[in-house]
């Protein structure tokens, strides 16, 4: 089915430089940017953004490491989107990523661990409505 996810780049890979390499992967998997903008969040849009982790132990740093730089943040659609994403992505733990996938290629750490991409269909939809008005997204 033709779907929607939300993606973000990390502060870690935008330090790296490496957005346009990053947007290069989606591209070739045929994933469309339909959205996109940079952003540096602040600690009340990151908390609420990951509010479904709040009671996990990693959430404080969590937190202080998403805000730790600019993101850059984009909504992406092509057909199973959600799952083709998380396959570009890679395992959570770049420890544990396949080679070749972003995390393996830029991530150093669980934490760092370079992108973020929505799981399913219901958190794509409630991500994509975090940070994009309807307006903002250029379905194509
Ligand atoms: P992300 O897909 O952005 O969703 C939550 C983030 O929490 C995850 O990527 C990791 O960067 C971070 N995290 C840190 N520790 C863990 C952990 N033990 N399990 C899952 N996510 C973790």
């Amino acid at each position: 089915a033709l779907e929607r996810t939300l993606s973000i780049i990390k502060p870690d890979a935008v330090a790296k430089n490496v957005i346009g390499e990053i947007y290069a992967r989606f591209e070739k998997a045929g994933l469309k940017v339909v959205a996109a903008k940079m952003k540096h969040l602040s600690r009340q849009e990151a908390e609420g953004f990951y509010a479904v982790h709040k009671e996990r132990p990693f959430f404080k740093a969590l937190v202080e490491f998403m805000i730790s730089g600019p993101v850059m943040i984009q909504a992406l659609e092509g057909e199973n989107a959600i799952l083709k994403n998380r396959e570009l992505m890679g395992a959570t733990n770049p420890k544990d990523a396949a080679p070749g996938t972003i995390r393996a290629d830029f991530a150093d750490s669980i934490d760092a661990n370079a992108v973020h991409g929505s799981d399913a269909a219901d958190t794509a939809a409630v991500e994509i409505a975090y940070f994009f008005a309807t307006t903002e997204i250029f379905s194509r």
